[in-house]
């Protein structure tokens, strides 16, 4: 989960190090530092407990001099945030440093066997292992790659690592072993870069190479080698990256998370763009499996976590209404472990925004070994989601910076509807009038977005009305559960409220206990087959004097005569609806967080991308 970055080049490596690391705080914010290797090839670190502004202040715009360097920002996990346990960590002689992301398991044998070995150790983190055992095998006489290459092999678990050495200063080594997050290499004029993520390569290069499990990188400024496991050297052709560097800038808005809210009527019309035709009707998506492939089909399942999962959920009705074929929807680190029976005629469908979560990945793996046909729904190209599974739908959603995930959930949702689509059209189970049904209102659903963001201050207004509230219930039925989940999901991600989704049924088996005058319960009573269930609802709520904030659609009149506050939508049909109701609900949570002071884009504790068990 935490940031990593990396500089060889000409040009001093401290400026070009922060600039990354801020690009890439959302990984995680407990702590940052830098080293830099000095022309005489002696490490220099500067690191402090905190936000990156407080490594900043520490600088004070005097940075070590060199031309390589690594940095990082911790997400802790081993070692609680503090100046000694920020990353980068050092050998003994303070000649090897390490940035890492990921967890060594067994670091207290290893610690424990060096420490007898005559090592010291200066922090608790489980990290710090990683420097004293390449020193090891330094002054065994291994040159810096295979010390890397032999370390890796001593420690378990999941790990993206950036090494450097004064024993070859003008080199940083990389290694990804397992899940723990993505190493880039990218390929500049004369100077290279590496990163755990795009954003902080995207302003130098869109020339990539995605480290995968196994690899190992030795990167100079001319270039970088490979090696794959156990096997000898290899050359990797870089790739070009579509994503626009000015995605990673604020334009003017005061926070990511509402740019990205902005961003969803056009988040929604790239990922639609091009694969839906009128005229011969058909919908195209590319990096498809092969028809008879998706005909041997029996059953989906779909995994994913957080915001993502909440799409899945989705998804899971597009699978069943529109496809035809039965489908189960599961949290990825529960799935892994259960022992799931999964066979060839499954298709497992993942959804990811960065796809690089750890726990689905690793739901991918248990499938993959099964033999299921795997698809990914991801909003980034190269990841490790996208090259393990055989089908991917990308979502073209752009950069997503905000910690909480906004424009990628209904980019998920249209790429599953879409999907769900396509299933239904390459095994025969749609016809021509039935698609044109389904795909005629999704091409209409930019436009509807557009109008229900241009509607911000009606939700800033209630947002105003309720921010001193201190407990929230979200309640919805059928496709808008996941909705109803997700909009507590977001408020409590952002503003550090206590808020909870349910199913409506199931507010009578406990939640109805909490309804008072204290507790707003937002209900999503659209016009569908649910929607006089929803009322009823309602009415039990209001009968015990609580108070209802309703998201309805237009001309809904009697919502308006039960409802304490009433949103009204634009008309859909019912399966695309979640990709407006979602919209309030994003913009109530993201303005009472502001209401209340919270750090919007970069709430306490959490992190993009989470690459930690
Ligand atoms: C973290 C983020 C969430 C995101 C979840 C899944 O918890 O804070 O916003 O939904 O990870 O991430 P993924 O990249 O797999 O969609």
């Amino acid at each position: 989960m935490c940031g990593i970055i990396g500089y060889v080049g000409p040009r001093q490596a401290g400026p070009l190090l922060l600039e990354g690391l801020r690009r890439l705080e959302y990984r995680g914010y407990d702590s940052a530092g830098i080293a830099v290797m000095n022309g005489g090839g002696v490490p220099s670190l500067v690191k402090s407990v905190g936000k990156l502004e407080s490594l900043a202040a520490c600088l004070n715009g005097s940075f070590p001099e060199g031309t390589v360097g690594i940095g990082h920002t911790r997400w802790a996990t081993h070692g609680r945030p503090s100046d000694t346990n920020a990353h980068p960590h050092c050998d003994c002689d303070s000649d090897v440093v390490v940035i890492h992301n990921g967890i060594v398991e067994n670091y207290l044998a290893l610690r424990q066997r060096l420490r007898d070995e005559g090592h010291s150790f200066r922090s608790d983190t489980d990290t710090e292992v990683i420097p004293h055992l390449i020193e090891s095998e330094l002054a065994q006489g291994q040159s810096l790659v295979d010390a890397v290459r032999r370390t890796i092999a001593q420690i378990e678990g999941a790990h993206a690592l950036l090494v450097m050495s004064a024993c070859q200063p003008d080199t940083v080594v990389a290694a990804r072993v397992g899940n723990a997050g993505g190493v880039v290499v990218g390929y500049g004029d004369g100077e290279m870069f590496l990163s755990s993520d795009l954003p902080a390569l995207l302003p130098h290069t869109n020339r990539m190479v995605f480290l995968t499990n196994g690899d190992v990188a030795a990167v100079t400024r001319n270039g970088a080698t490979y090696w794959a496991g156990n096997g000898g050297p290899e050359q990797r052709v870089p790739q070009s990256i579509p994503f626009d560097p000015m995605a990673a800038a604020k334009g003017g808005y005061k926070h990511f998370m509402l740019k990205e809210i902005m961003e969803q009527p056009e988040a929604v019309l790239d990922t639609i763009r091009g694969r839906i035709q009128f005229d011969p009707l058909g919908l195209q998506l590319e990096d498809m499996p092969p028809t008879d492939a998706l005909k041997r089909i029996q059953r989906v399942v779909l995994v994913a976590m957080g915001t993502s999962l909440h799409a899945a959920m989705v998804g899971k009705h597009y699978i069943e209404q529109i496809a035809g074929l039965p489908a189960e929807v599961d949290n990825a680190s529960e799935y892994r472990y259960r022992k799931p029976i999964i066979g060839p005629a499954t298709l497992l469908i993942s959804v990811a925004q960065s796809g690089e979560t750890v726990d689905t990945l690793e739901a991918m793996a248990e499938a993959k070994k099964s033999g299921a046909l795997e698809i990914t729904v991801c909003n980034t190209p190269g990841s490790q989601a996208t090259r393990v599974a055989d089908g991917v739908v990308y979502t073209r959603c752009g950069l997503e910076i905000g910690v909480a995930s906004t424009k990628t959930l209904l980019g998920s949702i249209v790429a599953l509807y879409m999907l769900a689509c396509y299933l239904g059209q390459e095994r025969g189970k749609l016809d021509e009038t039935q698609l044109a049904e389904l795909l005629t209102p999704l091409a209409h659903m930019p436009q509807l977005i557009g109008s229900v963001v241009g509607r911000e201050h009606e939700f800033e207004s209630l947002a105003h009305a309720f921010f001193r509230h201190q407990d929230f219930l979200y309640l919805g039925r059928g496709i808008e559960y996941p909705i109803a989940m997700e909009g507590a999901l977001k408020l409590k991600e952002v503003s550090y409220i206590h808020a909870e989704g349910y199913p409506a049924g199931e507010m009578k088996h406990g939640p109805i206990a909490l309804i008072d005058q204290e507790m707003p319960v937002v209900t999503i009573v659209v016009r569908d087959d649910l929607r006089d269930k929803m009322i009823s609802n309602l009415e039990q709520v209001k009968a015990r004097d609580g108070i209802v904030i309703a998201l309805a659609t237009e001309g809904d009149e009697e919502i308006a005569k039960i409802a304490d506050h009433v949103i009204y939508l634009p008309e859909t049909t019912p399966l695309l609806m979640p990709l407006l109701t979602a919209i309030p609900l994003q913009l109530l949570a993201y303005h009472i967080a502001v209401y209340r002071g919270c750090d919007v884009d970069q709430p306490r504790h959490l992190a993009k991308t989470v690459t930690v068990e």
